[in-house]
């Protein structure tokens, strides 16, 4: 398994099951450390069907597959565009919501190919991104790919969210 070709291409919605299934495997061992009831809420709110059709619609969703299976999956896509709220933003942002990569198959370069693809599909010179409080590795995977902390988003119930940019050289 470990040795296999893995491929990247555009998502389509034969891809939410397998999408459904990564959030299982990868949500827990990332945030369960960092607070336990905010992956279940992840896992239970974000990463369910519905969501990922909602998502398809407005997003562009890329997919590494190794042997006919999901692997990771990363997502672009506008702020302005989200079901959120931003306050603390006026312009609009060029946004990576996902990146994630199953955790039999980290540390294999397919998080940096998939960011790499990500940044050709930005259209304007910046890529943003956000990642909570606390999830050092991806911290420390953003920042050695050229991303800086630009703000942090506090919540009362829910870790920070920490809001890192790239300007993308064109
Ligand atoms: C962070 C993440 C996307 C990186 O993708 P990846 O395919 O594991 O990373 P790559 O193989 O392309 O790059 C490896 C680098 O990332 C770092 N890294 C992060 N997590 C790692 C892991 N579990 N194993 C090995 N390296 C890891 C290493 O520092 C490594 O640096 P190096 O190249 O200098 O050795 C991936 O580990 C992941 O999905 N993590 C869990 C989910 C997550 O936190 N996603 C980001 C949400 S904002």
């Amino acid at each position: 398994m470990g040795d296999s070709v893995v491929t990247l291409r555009p998502a389509t919605g034969h891809d939410i099951p397998g999408f459904v299934a990564l959030g299982r495997a990868v949500v827990p061992p990332t945030y369960g450390p960092i607070d336990a009831a905010y992956a279940q809420r992840m896992i239970d709110e974000w990463w369910t069907p519905e969501v990922f059709t909602r998502s398809m619609q407005t997003n562009t969703h890329l997919v590494a597959e190794a042997d006919g299976e999901v692997v990771a999956l990363a997502n672009l896509g506008r702020l302005s565009r989200s079901y959120r709220a931003f306050p603390h933003v006026t312009d609009d942002r060029e946004v990576m919501w996902k990146l994630y990569v199953h955790p039999d198959h980290q540390g294999r370069g397919i998080g940096g190919r998939l960011l790499a693809e990500i940044e050709s599909l930005v259209e304007g010179d910046e890529l943003w991104l956000e990642v909570v409080d606390g999830n050092d590795a991806a911290f420390a995977f953003y920042r050695a790919h050229g991303f800086e902390e630009v703000e942090r988003v506090a919540d009362d119930e829910w870790p920070d969210d920490v809001w890192m940019k790239k300007v993308l050289a064109r």
